[in-house]
């Protein structure tokens, strides 16, 4: 009932079917891998990418949410999102992009900002496996 009312219909579509949800072998050379955790309700996202050592594109990836559904919908819509992108291009999505498309209120903002520093930091991960030296 208060979740028929809290959620928009898009939320619930990615939450009960959501999309891009598993691992990859985080040890893999072109797997980058993000963890981050939301400090004001403790959820966490794992976001992982697999990129093409080429061309730069991002190929695969997948996702482990553990929270509510504005952040297992955030993080969904994010693997949709990303797969085909560049990493220049996927550096630059803003969580307000992806609380747009999912009608996300206010106090469910946190959860999208999370998608944003999940896909950061694992194309951070990429980049630093790709070139220790330059990013320590
Ligand atoms: Fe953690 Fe949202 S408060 S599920
Ligand atoms: Fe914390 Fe959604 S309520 S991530």
């Amino acid at each position: 009932r208060a979740a028929k009312r809290l959620y928009h219909p898009k939320v619930i579509d990615h939450y009960t079917n959501p999309r891009n949800v598993g691992s990859m072998d985080k040890s893999l050379a072109n797997v980058g891998t993000g963890i981050v955790g939301a400090p004001a309700c403790g959820d966490v996202i794992k976001l992982q990418i697999q990129v093409n050592d080429k061309s730069g594109i991002i190929e695969n990836v997948k996702f482990k949410t553990f929270g509510c559904g504005s952040a297992i919908a955030s993080s969904s819509y994010m693997t949709e999102l990303v797969r085909g992108m560049s990493l220049d291009e996927a550096v630059k999505i803003k969580n307000t992009e992806i609380a747009k498309e999912l009608s996300l209120p206010p106090v469910k903002l946190h959860c999208s900002m999370l998608a944003e520093d999940a896909i950061k930091a694992a194309i951070k991960d990429y980049k630093t496996k790709r070139n220790p030296s330059v990013l320590h």
